[in-house]
C-alpha cells in the first residue's frame, strides 16, 4: 500500500497569514504531500518576546486551516513542555504515525542554521527537509542539499502583523478573531498616533468599557470604538480631508479639527476591517456628539472625561456610571461652555 506522505510546518503563527498557507500550498503541489500538518510552537526560550497565547495562536491556526480540507493540525509541540527541538517532534510522529512518510518545510533563513539543530545528521534520515522559497531569498550553500520548491511571492512576517502592518495577508476569519480577542490591536493603532495619544486612547478605551459594562452594553464593543476613535487624528489635514471628501462632503464646510472623526470611522473599516456599523457611527459623532446611540454617547463621554486631560472628571464619570444620558447631556453641556470660553478668550485676544 502507499504510504500518505505528509508535509510539516511548524511555527510560532503569531499569527498565522498568507505566507505560511502558501507555504503549505506550494508543498501539496511541488511535494505531492497529501496533507499538510501544522505544528504551533510552544513558548520557546530563544524567542525574544512573550509569544501570544497557545489557546489564540491554535484557534487562529484552526480557522486558517479552512482554506484547505489538507490542511490539519498538529498539537504534539504545545502538549509538551519545554522547547520543541524538531528530532523530538519528529520521533513522536514517527512513532505515533508509523504508517506515515513525512517531509518537514522550512524557510532559507531555517536552512542557513540547520547545522545548529539538534542532531541535525540523524533529522535527514527521518524526513524530507524542503526549503520553501517565501521570501526570494537564496539559502546559502550548505553541505546540506536541500530539496528546493517555488511558492507565490507572499512578503509577509507575523511580526510586521502584530505591528499592525500588512493586515491584508491575514485570512479574513484570522483577522476578525483578531478583532474579538483584542490581540495586537493597541500596537495597531500605535502606527497612527503619537505615544500620547496612544495613552489617551488606551484611556479612553478603558473608560468606555467601564461605562458599557456599568449599564449592560457590550463591553469589548465599546472598548474597540474607543482604542480607535482618534486613530485619524494625528494624520496630515490633507489626508483627513481626502477622506472626508470621500464618505461626508458635507463635513467639509465644518471647522477641520472635526474631521478626523469622519475620517476615521471610514478608516476602520478600510483599513481594519471593523464593520460594525455602530462602532463607526460612534466614531463618526465622538467630537461633537451628535448621536444618541448609547455607544455614540459613551465614546463621546469617555472622551471628554479622560482622567488623562488633567482635570477633575471624576463627578461627570460617576454622573455619567449612574445613567448614561444624563451623564452624556451634562458632558455636552460642559463641553460646549468650554468650547464657548474658548472662543470668548480668543475673540478678546484678537481685539486687542
Ligand atoms: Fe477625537
Ligand atoms: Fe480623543
Amino acid at each position: 500500500m502507499k504510504k500518505k506522505k505528509v508535509a510539516l510546518l511548524g511555527g510560532s503563527f503569531d499569527p498565522i497569514h498568507w505566507g505560511h498557507l502558501n507555504m503549505a500550498k506550494a508543498a501539496l503541489e511541488h511535494l505531492k504531500v497529501d496533507e499538510v500538518w501544522f505544528i504551533p510552537s510552544n513558548q520557546t526560550p530563544l524567542k525574544d518576546r512573550v509569544l501570544s497565547p497557545a489557546a489564540d495562536r491554535l484557534a487562529m491556526v484552526r480557522l486558517a486551516l479552512k482554506e484547505d480540507p489538507r490542511f490539519k493540525i498538529s498539537t504534539v509541540d504545545l502538549s509538551r513542555n519545554g522547547k520543541s527541538y524538531t528530532f523530538d517532534t519528529l520521533k513522536i510522529l514517527k512513532k505515533q504515525f508509523p504508517e506515515v512518510e513525512f517531509a518537514w518545510l522550512m524557510g532559507a533563513d531555517q536552512a542557513n542554521q540547520f547545522d545548529q539543530w539538534k542532531n541535525a545528521d540523524q533529522l535527514l534520515e527521518m524526513a524530507d527537509f524542503a526549503v520553501v522559497d517565501r521570501d526570494g531569498k537564496e539559502p546559502e550553500s550548505s553541505r546540506f542539499n536541500f530539496k528546493r520548491i517555488p511558492m507565490v511571492y507572499t512578503p509577509v512576517s507575523s511580526s510586521e502583523i502584530r505591528k499592525g502592518e500588512k493586515i491584508n495577508f491575514l485570512p479574513e476569519s484570522v483577522r476578525q478573531y483578531l478583532l474579538d480577542h483584542e490581540l495586537y490591536l493597541v500596537a495597531w493603532v500605535s502606527r497612527h498616533v503619537s505615544a500620547k495619544r496612544l495613552a489617551h486612547s488606551a484611556s479612553v478605551a478603558r473608560l468606555c468599557r467601564m461605562f458599557a459594562k456599568a449599564h449592560g452594553l457590550d463591553e469589548h464593543k465599546a472598548w474597540l470604538a474607543g482604542l480607535f476613535h482618534d486613530v485619524a487624528k494625528d494624520m496630515p489635514i490633507n489626508e483627513q480631508k481626502k477622506w472626508v471628501a470621500a464618505i461626508n462632503p458635507a463635513g467639509l464646510s465644518e471647522h477641520h479639527a472635526i474631521w478626523h472623526g469622519y475620517a476615521g470611522s471610514e478608516i476602520v473599516r478600510r483599513n481594519f476591517g471593523i464593520e460594525d456599523p455602530v462602532i463607526q457611527n460612534a466614531i463618526f459623532n465622538h467630537v461633537k456628539g451628535t448621536s444618541y446611540d448609547p455607544y455614540a454617547m459613551i465614546v463621546f463621554a469617555a472622551d471628554k472625561l479622560d482622567p488623562l486631560r488633567g482635570y477633575d472628571s471624576k463627578p461627570l464619570i460617576s454622573a455619567c456610571m449612574l445613567d448614561l444620558y444624563n451623564g452624556f447631556m451634562l458632558v455636552k453641556r460642559e463641553n460646549r461652555e468650554f468650547l464657548d470660553r474658548e472662543k470668548r478668550v480668543l475673540a478678546e485676544k484678537e481685539s486687542f
